[in-house]
């Protein structure tokens, strides 16, 4: 029982019979983007026990992924060219035919016994000039949901493809079919070794097979918007970037746009959606994950969030550190992984106000607060349509985007690295883009805590040969020229020896947004130091904040052994690319190395 198709476009019909010839459902169906859409599939999914209620929370729901299923898998995804150079060093490679010979033994048959669902997608605003049409096969209807958050969803999107436009196919399975008979899990998926989230750049295609978890599931994020966008961006002129995107005003009513590129898990939804403690500052969000950047008819550039909601990290938000996301999920929201309390609510690690006395965690097991196990995994999740965010810009939906004033580079550091730097300049600011180094977080299966190089926050991302997008950076740079944002390198995880945190973060952030927005504006001076320009002390607005001054020094601290240490690990990292590494960069090494003495 299968509807007749609402499309006009043949590729596209031809496509979707090719997936279910492929992958043998029992029905196919087309999505509508509808509300009463969501909300039939989310009864369906109450009935099956797949999603639990939340009574505290309007129209909000829970759901627990398998323990093996619980973030992005780096090692199981491919970027496939037919030559390798071309996916670079930092990316897993597996020729197109061999990958696709793979995959498409497990994809025959894998949808038996459930229902096919066709989700046309928008990446950025419906018609928007920089948007991109997605279709997503998949046998998830929990990814259809969270896709109906994260993307414009339906038959409008059809309507803009028309019966020749262009679209990225992006199949999706869970990888766990049914037999006749055969009783479903709550959260079915394919074993690790089965996982796949495959990428072939050359096609614009994306095929995931195994997972149903964030990243690897919902393919209009990562793998459409940031690693085949990144590599059309290249061909075509523009930038998809791993960055949130926000509009400070000035107590003067100035506007500034800033993006911030930091790696998953370090702080850039926290920072989008800010509420500063500087005094007459205010703080819009624009977007909190992704920014694809184009250059305007004046020469700036120009940047649109090209999702509609939030998949945002939920331990450690709270009405402390993030009030507005804590207000965008008070109703119509998904959580998952989280814990839920006995009177209906959801529960996290750094939730306000005291631990629930007793809840089921995210295994679905009895928890208190004497357990010792965390309540809810490192990496839950919510998900929220970026208009319940209480301080979202009215322009987050300009489909010409807002012009960008300030690039923030980004990372977790526990020493070394200060508050904040300046680059001298812009090929200055690459070299700290492409050097960037983070302590490993939960949103990545794999070992947390450990320092690897994320240049620009990409390394999960990068749709290409990482060498040949830091040139891109700079051709970028090139053609911006006097337009181009001025670039900052920032840490607010620094350290004490006893492991608590210097700098208090969150909305005192915005003392570092206000003086850097005060650099761009030439009204306050730096110091020139062997990595980069800092405050001077007199310019750095510390009004109501109780900082001891020694922490203050710390946190502006420039430990030249310590970065002349780094050194040998940045050559290492650089000789990896070795003749894509563009000489521009190698350049910025050998004037660091002479600047650190
Ligand atoms: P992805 O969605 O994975 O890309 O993550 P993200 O970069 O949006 O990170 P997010 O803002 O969700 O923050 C991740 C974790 O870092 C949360 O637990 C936050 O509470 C914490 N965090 C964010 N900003 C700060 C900060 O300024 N200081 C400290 N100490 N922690 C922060
Ligand atoms: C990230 O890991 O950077 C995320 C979460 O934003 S996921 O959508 O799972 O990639
Ligand atoms: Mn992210």
């Amino acid at each position: 029982m299968s509807q007749p198709t609402p499309s006009a476009n043949q590729k596209l019909n031809k496509w979707v019979q090719e997936c279910a010839a492929k992958c043998k459902p029992d029905k196919v169906y087309w999505c509508d983007g509808s509300k009463a859409e969501y909300d039939r599939l989310m009864q369906e999914m109450l009935a099956t026990g797949m999603a639990v209620p939340l009574p505290k929370r309007p129209n909000s729901f829970h759901f627990r992924s398998d323990p093996s299923d619980v973030a992005r898998v780096e090692d199981r995804t491919f970027i496939s060219y037919p030559q390798q150079i071309e996916a670079g060093p930092t990316n897993n490679w597996m020729a197109p035919d061999q990958l696709k010979k793979t995959m498409n033994e497990l994809y025959d048959g894998c949808m038996q016994g459930r229902t096919m669902y066709v989700i046309p997608f928008s990446m950025g605003p419906v018609g928007s000039p920089l948007a991109k049409i997605g279709i997503e096969i998949t046998d998830s209807p929990y990814v259809v949901c969270n896709m109906h958050i994260m993307t414009r969803v339906g038959t409008r999107v059809l309507k803009v493809l028309g019966s020749d436009g262009e679209f990225i196919p992006c199949l999706h399975s869970i990888g766990a079919p049914l037999k006749p008979g055969q009783k479903d899990v709550s959260w079915p998926c394919a074993p690790i070794e089965k996982k796949y989230i495959s990428h072939f750049p050359d096609e614009n295609l994306i095929w995931s097979y195994g997972s149903g978890y964030g990243g690897n599931a919902l393919l209009g994020k990562k793998c459409l918007a940031l690693r085949i966008a990144s590599a059309m961006a290249r061909r075509e002129g523009w930038m998809a970037e791993h960055m949130l995107i926000l509009r400070l005003t000035s107590p003067e009513g100035r506007q500034y746009h800033v993006t911030g590129a930091f790696p998953s898990a370090c702080g850039k939804t926290n920072l989008a959606m800010l509420l500063p403690t500087v005094k007459g500052w205010k703080v819009e969000t624009v977007g909190d994950d992704i920014a694809w950047m184009k250059i305007g008819p004046d020469g700036r550039l120009y940047a649109i969030n090209p999702e509609s909601g939030f998949f945002g990290v939920a331990p450690g938000t709270s009405y402390k550190s993030n009030p507005m996301a804590m207000d965008s999920i008070k109703e119509n929201a998904i959580f998952t992984n989280c814990a839920v309390t006995d009177d209906g609510d959801v529960w996290w690690e750094g939730m306000d106000g005291e631990p629930p006395a007793h809840a089921i965690d995210w295994k679905g097991r009895d928890w208190t607060p004497a357990s010792k196990e965390v309540a809810a995994h490192a990496n839950a999740r919510f998900t929220a349509h970026a208009s319940q965010c209480p301080i979202i810009s009215s322009d987050w939906e300009k489909p010409e985007g807002v012009p960008i004033d300030i690039f923030i580079f980004g990372g977790r550091r526990a020493s070394v690295v200060p508050l904040v730097t300046e680059a001298y300049n812009w090929d200055h600011g690459v070299f700290m883009g492409s050097t960037a180094a983070s302590e490993t977080t939960a949103a990545n299966i794999g070992a947390v805590g450990n320092l690897r190089r994320d240049p620009f926050a990409m390394l999960p991302f990068c749709g290409y040969n990482m060498g040949d997008y830091f040139a891109h950076w700079f051709k970028m740079g090139d053609t911006l020229g006097g337009k181009a944002p001025k670039i900052f390198y920032v840490n607010w995880f620094r350290k004490s020896p006893e492991g608590k945190f210097l700098w208090p973060g969150f909305g005192e952030n915005s003392r570092v947004l206000k003086w850097m927005c005060e650099r761009v504006d030439g009204k306050v001076g730096a110091v020139d130091t062997p990595i980069g320009r800092l405050p001077r002390k007199e310019d750095f607005d510390l009004e109501g904040l109780h900082i001891a001054p020694t922490v203050m020094e710390e946190l502006f601290k420039v430990d030249t052994a310590a970065w002349k240490a780094e050194l040998p690990d940045i050559e290492k990292h650089f000789a990896k690319f070795g003749d894509r590494l563009p000489a521009r960069l190698a350049n910025q090494l050998q004037e660091i190395k002479k600047r650190l003495g």
